[in-house]
């Protein structure tokens, strides 16, 4: 940026600053440290889904040239537990088998391909059990999770009298839609080094969240948190699967301490699928009942997805029908059913995602029953408050949105006759959606230095998992001390860092950037007390608000010539440089206001009327997201989510064979998501939208929003299009057909 755009420089679309490094190769991921005497280990996994191993046989493995170690549950180092929160784990402690591809052993080699050789050659022999796979088999089995929904919710909750408004209602639509298991698939695998400095613990790990990370290996481990340290400066994307530390962490520091070698532990592609969570199937009851004028009367939705037999997550679907419409009477509930496969977990807008089909498809299905359109249904029963928490909304924009929204996709133009449409052979269906996120923050802490030769730097820990945070952070800092971006470094991804949150549920820019802000924000007003307090300064004696800061020198108001330089003022007072750091945390905002991100989404589809092939062919997405950091990387976000969506819908789908709970499709070519080709011109508008109240940037978060609402908007515009309602996730041809 140059001079004069400094107080300018939030929201512009700044390239990434780690763009270069990351294109050179410069940017080292976790698998990519050069450490001395490194070995290598790989998993082995069961092959079974339920049972015990009754025999392992390492002796070939342990002939390997350059094997190190086999490790299994006969001589694996005893581990301490799960403390530290986040999974629980299995780090070869017996000889019990919870799912297929469970880690049962680590061989350690001199190289990888001797690592991978020996790992073959260990025999196991199993007692196996029938396992419990299948979701829709075991209804009879489901429960009342024991914990609370994410973010503190319980798992049901009602207003008013359900059963009365459906009674009374005119119109109902009450269905049920069902979404498989899904895996994240980031282009970088899971990966540990993990290197033993004495009783000092190294981890360079592919992580949403270094602390927890830490916290949790150390508790594996039994060691303190303070002999972990947890390195993660580039993440090759996680979308939740790296948002908590899963058993080949602690195992890749069992196995260096038991080689007395640094190791390195990536999981292949196919480990992936089974090891390291997933997003659980879900069945979902949506009934809806409404006045013939199409005023909501009862809203239920009920949601059951599965979990692992030893550990409890759950896909809070039905959390969005709680505040997101208006209507006297709601009841959601959520249920869980044990199976016999590895713990689910956070996956890109865990519960909005998948909730969020069912409850828009409902809501179109309702717009058809009443012939009213699915835009006006919405605005019929726009939520002016947050009933369920019985706040106001700190800042909505939905009405914007969708008007804008529909207004640049040409809604008006629909004829809402399916089938009707078609250009050509094809089919043409027009679907849309609303979005909707909770804004979310945690603590963090930041500290921030302005240096003598007029450059900055500014610490915090937190970590960039490929979204933009040491862009971002760069730009907040320069606003916050009037530093031009390009003399600014930003340190990241270390756990001797000030403390953060793990960067998930889209709140790394409120919360570490809110700490940036303030810590940059406290050291220029440092300096800044310096020189005013000091006679030898042009500014001695000027009032604070009558100085601006810019392009690291700050100047009278009213009188540009009065300036100084932050170089001048530290040089005259002998100092290396003035620092200052800041704790940051949520306050009673929370308790004042209802605080989300809301968005509209607007499906084009073509759809091939013989083969019932569906193409994505045009997208148009509005959202009111509070403050944008930098326009670019926030496009990226929203299309990165809206693609996201787009697989989803129609194509994600993990197959599990229904013997030994083995995922049978775990791999790229198998496991399908959006190519270039499969994804159209997406088109990404922002209402202006200013909060005051979310924190002090104003931001809301966008990580997730953009893939709320998006399978929903395709579902739609499919129905649109062809006349066929698909209420089970993903929509292929052969349920069109
Ligand atoms: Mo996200 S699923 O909160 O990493």
């Amino acid at each position: 940026m140059k001079t004069g755009d400094i107080n300018k420089v939030l929201g512009k679309p700044l390239n990434r600053v780690d763009g270069h490094l990351k294109v050179t190769g410069g940017a080292r991921y976790s698998a990519e440290f050069p450490v001395a005497k490194l070995a290598y280990g790989v998993t082995i996994q069961s092959t079974i889904a339920k049972g015990k191993i009754a025999q392992i046989d390492t002796r070939a493995a342990e002939q390997v040239p350059g094997v190190l170690a086999v490790i299994t549950h006969l001589n694996a180092p005893k581990a301490f537990g799960d403390k530290g929160g986040g999974r629980k784990l299995q780090v070869l402690q017996d000889n019990i088998v919870l799912y297929s591809g469970q880690h049962i052993g680590v061989v350690v080699a001199d190289t990888f391909e001797r690592a991978m050789q020996a790992a073959s050659l260990v025999q196991v022999r199993y007692e196996e059990e029938k396992p419990t796979l299948n979701m829709k088999d075991n209804l009879a089995n489901a429960y009342v999770p024991q914990g609370k929904v994410p973010r503190n919710e319980p798992p049901d909750k009602s207003h008013g009298n359900i059963n009365q408004g459906l009674a009374t209602a005119a119109v109902r639509v009450e269905q049920t839609y069902t979404t498989p298991v899904e895996n994240h698939n980031p282009m970088e695998p899971h990966a540990t080094t993990a290197v033993w400095q004495g009783e000092q613990l190294l981890l360079y790990d592919a992580t949403q969240g270094i602390f927890q990370c830490q916290e949790k290996v150390a508790g594996v481990l039994g060691i303190e948190p303070a002999n972990v340290r947890t390195m993660s400066y580039y993440v090759g994307g996680g979308f939740g699967c790296k948002g908590s530390a899963w058993s080949h962490v602690p195992l890749a520091a069992m196995a260096a301490r038991q080689v007395n070698r640094p190791v390195k532990l990536v999981l292949g592609r196919i480990q992936m699928y089974g090891p390291v969570g997933y997003r659980p199937e879900t069945i979902q009851q949506v009934s809806l009942g409404a006045t013939r004028e199409g005023k909501l009367t009862a809203l239920r939705h009920s949601g059951t997805s599965q979990t692992s037999t030893f550990d409890e997550f759950i896909e809070p679907v039905a959390k969005t029908a709680r505040m997101i419409y208006a209507c006297p009477n709601i009841e959601t509930s959520h249920r869980l059913v044990r199976l016999d496969e590895g713990t689910p977990t956070f996956m890109r807008a865990p519960g909005e995602a998948s909730g969020s089909f069912a409850l828009e498809s409902a809501m179109d299905e309702l717009a058809y029953a009443l012939n009213i359109d699915p835009i006006e249904l919405r605005l019929r029963n726009y939520a002016e408050t947050d009933a369920d928490k019985g706040l106001p909304w700190s800042s909505k924009s939905l009405r914007q949105c969708y008007k804008l929204g529909a207004s640049r996709f040409g809604w008006q133009k629909r004829n809402p006759k399916p089938r009707s449409m078609r250009d050509g052979n094809y089919l043409v269906g027009w679907g849309m959606a609303t979005a909707t996120y909770p804004t979310n923050r945690s603590p963090a802490s930041a500290i921030a230095q302005i240096m003598a030769d007029g450059t900055a730097v500014v610490r915090t820990g937190s970590q960039d998992i490929g979204t933009g945070t040491y862009t971002v952070m760069t730009q907040v800092a320069a606003e916050a001390l009037g530093i031009p971006v390009n003399k600014i470094r930003i340190e990241l991804g270390d756990t001797t860092l000030p403390k953060t949150p793990v960067s998930g549920g889209s709140q790394t820019a409120a919360s570490v950037g809110s700490s940036v802000h303030l810590a940059g924000t406290e050291a220029r007003s440092k300096l800044m007390q310096l020189a005013l307090a000091d006679q030898k300064s042009p500014l001695y004696g000027s009032k604070a608000e009558d100085i601006i800061a810019e392009d690291g020198s700050f100047f009278l108001k009213n009188k540009s010539s009065t300036t100084e330089t932050y170089r001048e003022i530290l040089a005259r007072h002998g100092l290396k440089m003035i620092e200052a750091s800041a704790d940051a945390k949520p306050g009673e905002e929370k308790e004042k206001y209802s605080m989300h991100s809301f968005g509209a989404q607007f499906a084009e589809v073509r759809v091939e009327p013989d083969l019932g092939e569906v193409r994505v062919t045009r997208w148009v997405g509005a959202y009111g997201v509070g403050r944008l950091l930098n326009a670019k990387t926030a496009n990226s976000q929203l299309v990165g989510g809206i693609v996201y969506g787009i697989g989803m819908a129609l194509m994600e789908h993990t197959v599990i064979d229904p013997h030994r709970g083995r995922i049978v499709n775990a791999d790229l070519a198998e496991y399908h998501v959006p190519v270039n080709a499969d994804v159209p011109a997406i088109e990404v508008l922002f209402v202006d939208e200013h909060d005051p109240y979310v924190n002090p940037l104003g931001v809301k978060g966008i990580g997730e929003i953009g893939i709320t609402g998006t399978a929903a908007a395709i579902a739609n515009a499919v129905y649109h299009a062809t006349g066929k309602r698909i209420r089970d996730l993903p929509i292929t041809l052969d349920k069109l057909l």
